[in-house]
């Protein structure tokens, strides 16, 4: 699974990059918003810094105005890739851009058929948002499973990011059911290191090693 880094906070992204963590990266308004930095700086940098995709999303209701923002979105570097909401102006702006030959991705997915319909019209990665359906009591991962199925049964090359990752566990859980790549934000990714017996057992270790007397360097 692909791990794409979901903030606009470049020292967060330069941290887990040079981990080699980074196979991409996603923001929309409100992490750009978060950023106080304008669009398309802050945008360059981290292109700059990542080599695969960088999700920047356009603002347009209408079809024609996110086909625009996109190309004016796609001159900032070549790992661009466009994000449209998945709503039918939506989907007509995905059809568009992915037939130019740019990096589409259909965000705001909340439901399989709207899945369908973003892999039918040339999506390059589809966005359904898991912790916001586990905030209306649903469960998000049976959507991630259900697009798994649907994309597979008709070898849609579109790939599945799942988004909206909260905790730890999405993260396994994506991973278990075959998401190509999950996006989450920096202190989900770095707390999957950690364990309270990985803390436990090293403490044992030090207080043995400190009985010892032995140095190593
Ligand atoms: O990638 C979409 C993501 O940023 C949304 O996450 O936590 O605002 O639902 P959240």
């Amino acid at each position: 699974m692909k791990f794409f880094v979901d903030t606009a906070d470049t020292d967060a992204i330069a941290e887990l990059n040079d981990l080699g963590m980074v196979d991409g990266v996603t923001t929309n308004p409100s992490l750009i918003f978060k950023s106080g930095r304008d669009i398309k700086e802050v945008t360059k940098q981290i292109c700059d810094m990542v080599s695969g995709p960088v999700s920047a999303e356009t603002v347009a209701l209408d079809a024609d105005g996110m086909i625009a923002e996109g190309r004016e979105l796609a001159k900032i570097a070549d790992n661009i890739t466009i994000k449209v909401p998945l709503t039918w102006a939506g989907l007509k702006a995905c059809k568009v851009l992915s037939g130019e030959g740019r990096m589409v991705n259909v965000t705001l997915c909340f439901s399989a058929n709207q899945a369908l319909l973003a892999a039918k019209a040339g999506a390059t990665f589809i966005s359904p948002f898991i912790g916001r359906l586990d905030d209306l009591n649903l469960d998000g991962m049976d959507l991630i499973e259900e697009i798994r199925t649907i994309y597979d049964n008709y070898d849609f090359e579109t790939e599945i990011l799942a988004a909206s990752i909260r905790s730890v566990n999405h993260m396994k859980e994506a991973a278990l059911i075959g998401a190509d790549v999950a996006t989450a934000p920096p202190n989900v990714i770095k707390a999957m290191a950690n364990h309270a017996l990985t803390d436990k057992g090293l403490d044992a270790f030090l207080k043995d090693w400190e009985k010892t007397g032995q140095k190593i360097l």
